[in-house]
């Protein structure tokens, strides 16, 4: 609501190449002992680490600010908290949701759909469910129950009607959820997954081949599939899955020289609206790596 201060909640935090203050090693150690200039490192890389995610959150709050939503919400959520990951694979999210009633749900049910899988705070998707009022119907999953009751009372409160968010483990979940929407599905977003570094936590990323089929097989022609990431290796390892699907999947803007760099590379984000995610991955100077495919 107008003049609500901004209270520091991210739903999309995990370790990059936050910058650390230069620290001349050999003008510390004539000074502190290896465990003093450590502390004195960790406190430093800290400090800067504050700094950037203040400045970041700042930056978010711009991009959405046409929203002038209610941050003073925390408490009625039982508090959004920074968390790293939220393992998908624990039995509880193993469960397929039960498709809804879309009448139920959205006032046009033949209207297009798109789909935002892992939307986080969900703010990146209301923002377009605002600006394809009427023309739109936009769906939110993610696996996080309390940023998925936020989301929606979100939206709610600014009474957009086209959207709406789910808890849904959407590697799961997604076919037999989406198969059941009366209208088309003509857009799939996932946007800077969790990335899962470990490669023994690799099953825990959210695009896995049976999501990837379910997708493609869900897709109406012309559809399109938008994927980004700020982690190099995440990028890569979602844009094989669809790069192996040429017969049902052309990629989009490669033949672009302006649109797409030398490696395939879309540079632009083509919803023209950054998530959360992509403004922090920004600030830190990192680059995104996306692509987007259209349903032959
Ligand atoms: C790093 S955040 C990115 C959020 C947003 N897309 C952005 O770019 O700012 C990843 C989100 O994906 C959600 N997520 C992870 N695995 C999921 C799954 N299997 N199904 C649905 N959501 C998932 C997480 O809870 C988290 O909110």
């Amino acid at each position: 609501m107008a003049g609500t201060r901004c209270v520091a909640i991210s739903t999309c935090f995990y370790p990059t190449a936050i910058p650390t203050p230069h620290l001349s090693k050999s003008f510390l150690v004539a000074r502190f002992s290896i465990a003093q200039w450590k502390h004195t490192r960790v406190l430093c890389t800290e400090r800067a680490n504050k700094a950037a995610i203040k400045e970041s959150h700042e930056l978010v709050e711009i991009e959405y600010a046409e929203l002038n939503l209610n941050q003073n919400i925390g408490e009625k959520f039982g508090g959004v908290r920074i968390r790293q990951h939220v393992n998908p694979l624990k039995a509880s999210l193993m469960t397929p949701v039960e498709p809804p009633n879309w009448e139920n749900i959205f006032e046009d049910t033949r209207l297009p759909l798109m789909v935002d899988i892992g939307c986080g705070s969900g703010r990146f998707l209301i923002l377009l469910a605002k600006r394809f009022c009427g023309t739109k119907n936009f769906l939110g999953l993610d696996i996080r129950d309390k940023l998925v009751q936020r989301s929606q009372f979100w939206a709610k409160e600014l009474a957009i009607k086209n959207i709406h968010f789910m808890v849904a483990n959407a590697t799961v979940s997604f076919g037999a959820l989406i198969s059941t929407y009366p209208g088309p599905l003509t857009c799939v977003s996932i946007l800077c997954p969790d990335p899962h570094f470990k490669k023994k936590h690799h099953k825990r990323r959210i695009l896995q081949k049976p999501l990837a089929d379910a997708i493609i097989n869900n897709l109406a022609p012309g559809g399109q599939i938008f994927m980004q990431s700020d982690v190099q290796e995440v990028a890569v390892d979602m844009r094989q899955y669809f790069d192996s699907q040429y017969d049902s999947l052309q990629p989009m803007y490669i033949h672009h020289p302006n649109l797409c760099d030398d490696e395939g590379w879309v540079l632009e984000n083509p919803m023209h609206i950054r998530t959360e995610r992509e403004i922090h991955a920004h600030s830190e100077g990192a680059k995104i790596y996306r692509r987007v495919y259209e349903k032959r």
